[in-house]
C-alpha cells in the first residue's frame, strides 16, 4: 500500500507499506521524522499523533475510548481527523493518500 506522509512544512514522504502493520511502525521504519512515539505503540504516549482525511476514517481501525480519552492531551491540539497512528492499521483505504503530521509531538 503506497501512501504519503506530509511533513508540517508541506514536504512529501512517500512510503510503500504492508497491510497489518501499524502507522507509526510504517513511520518508524522509513525513518519519517515527526512521529516519536515513546510508548513504542502501547497507546500511552500521543506522541505518534497524526491527521488522517476524514472522509477516510469511516474505512480505518476504530477508535478506541482509550485511544480517544489520550489524543485530548496530545502536545498539538486534535482535529477532526486525529488519530494516535500506533492504532490504526495499514489497510487498502489509506492508498494514495496523504497522512498530516503535526508540529509538535
Ligand atoms: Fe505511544 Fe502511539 S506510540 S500512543
Amino acid at each position: 500500500i503506497r501512501f504519503v506522509f506530509v511533513q508540517p512544512d508541506g514536504s512529501e514522504v512517500p512510503v510503500s507499506a504492508t497491510e497489518g502493520d501499524s502507522i507509526m511502525k510504517v513511520a518508524v521504519d522509513n525513518g519519517v521524522d515527526g512521529i516519536r512515539a515513546d510508548c513504542n505503540g502501547s497507546a500511552a504516549c500521543a506522541t505518534c499523533h497524526a491527521f488522517f482525511a476524514q472522509e477516510l476514517l469511516c474505512e480505518l481501525t476504530p477508535m478506541h475510548e482509550h485511544e480517544n480519552d489520550l489524543l485530548d492531551f496530545a502536545a498539538t491540539d486534535r482535529q477532526p481527523g486525529s488519530r494516535l497512528s500506533c492504532q490504526v492499521i495499514v489497510s487498502r483505504c489509506l492508498e494514495g493518500q496523504k497522512v498530516k503530521l503535526p508540529d509538535t509531538q
